[in-house]
């Protein structure tokens, strides 16, 4: 083989992850388990995981649908409420296995409905995390109806995240799943306290994917997929070599049925092929090299946690995505579904 053919990197891990629960959770989780060693495990469940014992209960449950061989570890999330107290952020930062608090504002995205209505009601809950040194993870995006929803992260950054890293300068914060080059420039001139994912269908896809030539549901997520120039500038920020960015797949498998419907979900199931997605993206921009630093270091580094000391390997070894992973009502329809994907996890 020539060296450009396989691609050997450090185990990487997924820095936010939905999963969900019963047959779900049994279709997608042996996907992530055979790329990533640990897992951001998101807690937007119906009903929210909002407590340290119901964080660890979802624990449990994630571990028993695992292949039995894999030492994949969930790391355990918890989500920011109204009703979230300081005393609350206390016992998820002397938990084991709690690592974040997740703010969704209220009406953002799927199951967000308890999210945080006010963001200055939360200043107390922030200012306990300072402290502790909790790490708030957060779905940047306004919710107000009036606002256009290309504009929603951009606004979001201006009148509250802004805000935020002003109020509190040593928070540790994740802005998610970066989808515009003004989020970008916010996380680059923040400081090494902020930093940022950025998934594969943001790196890969701009909004045309969803809108020109047919409407398809199943690049539809939030935040939306945002024009090219946006694309190239989180392609830019992902290959920098910043610290401050990366991996966050995001995955987050919803029914096919309740995607390709008159009300279609939000969300991109990658977790079938996340690595893969990634070397695509990176490789077209010519910096593979760049990759591992990305998907197995920065986030690792971020949150004070050991790198992987496995390794996983790639090939160049065309293979064609399923239409569906799962079957009946679960089926799920993965991205790219039915495309070729030039790279193939072998090891
Ligand atoms: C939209 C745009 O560029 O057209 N913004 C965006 O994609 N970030 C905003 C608009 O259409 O007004
Ligand atoms: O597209 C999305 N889907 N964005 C989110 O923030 C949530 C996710 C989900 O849970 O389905
Ligand atoms: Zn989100
Ligand atoms: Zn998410």
């Amino acid at each position: 083989d020539k060296l450009t053919d396989r691609l050997t990197i450090a185990q990487p891990d997924d820095w936010h992850l939905h999963v969900r629960t019963g047959s779900i959770l049994h279709t997608v989780i042996a996907h992530t388990a055979k790329q990533f060693g640990r897992a951001i495990i998101m807690p937007n469940l119906k009903p929210p995981v909002t407590t340290v014992p119901q964080a660890l209960a979802y624990r449990d449950e994630i571990l028993a649908a695992l292949p039995k061989d894999s030492s994949f570890e969930p790391l355990m999330t918890l989500y920011l409420t109204g009703n979230t107290s300081p005393e609350d952020v206390k016992k998820a930062a002397e938990a084991e296995h709690i690592h974040a608090f997740k703010l969704y504002p209220a009406g953002a995205t799927t199951n967000s409905d308890a999210g945080v209505a006010n963001l200055a009601d939360a200043y107390p809950i922030f200012a306990a995390m300072e402290k502790l040194s909790v790490p708030l993870l957060i779905h940047g995006e306004v919710t107000n109806p009036e606002y256009d929803i290309f504009d929603r992260e951009k606004i979001f950054i201006d009148t509250q995240l802004s805000s935020i890293t002003r109020e509190f300068p040593d928070l540790r914060i994740v802005v998610e799943h970066l989808t515009t080059q003004e989020a970008v420039q916010f996380v680059e001139s923040a400081g090494s306290n902020v930093g940022a994912t950025i998934t594969p269908q943001h790196l890969l896809y701009n909004r045309n994917a969803i809108l020109a030539g047919g409407l398809r549901p199943h690049f539809y997520c939030l935040p939306i997929l945002k024009r090219e120039q946006h694309r190239l500038a989180l392609l830019q920020a992902a290959i920098s070599g910043n610290p401050k960015f990366f991996l966050g797949t995001d995955s987050a498998p919803h029914p096919t049925h309740l995607k390709e419907n008159a009300c279609g979900c939000a969300g991109c199931y990658s977790a079938h092929a996340a690595l893969e997605l990634y070397a695509e993206a990176f490789e077209q921009a010519g910096a593979l090299d760049k990759l591992e630093g990305f998907a197995s270091f920065h986030g690792a580094d971020f949150y004070g946690l050991p790198r992987n000391s496995q390794t996983i390997t790639l090939a160049k070894q065309a293979w064609t995505v399923p239409s569906h992973y799962g079957d009946a009502d679960n089926a799920i329809t993965p991205l790219k579904a039915g495309e070729e994907l030039s790279w193939q996890q072998i090891s």
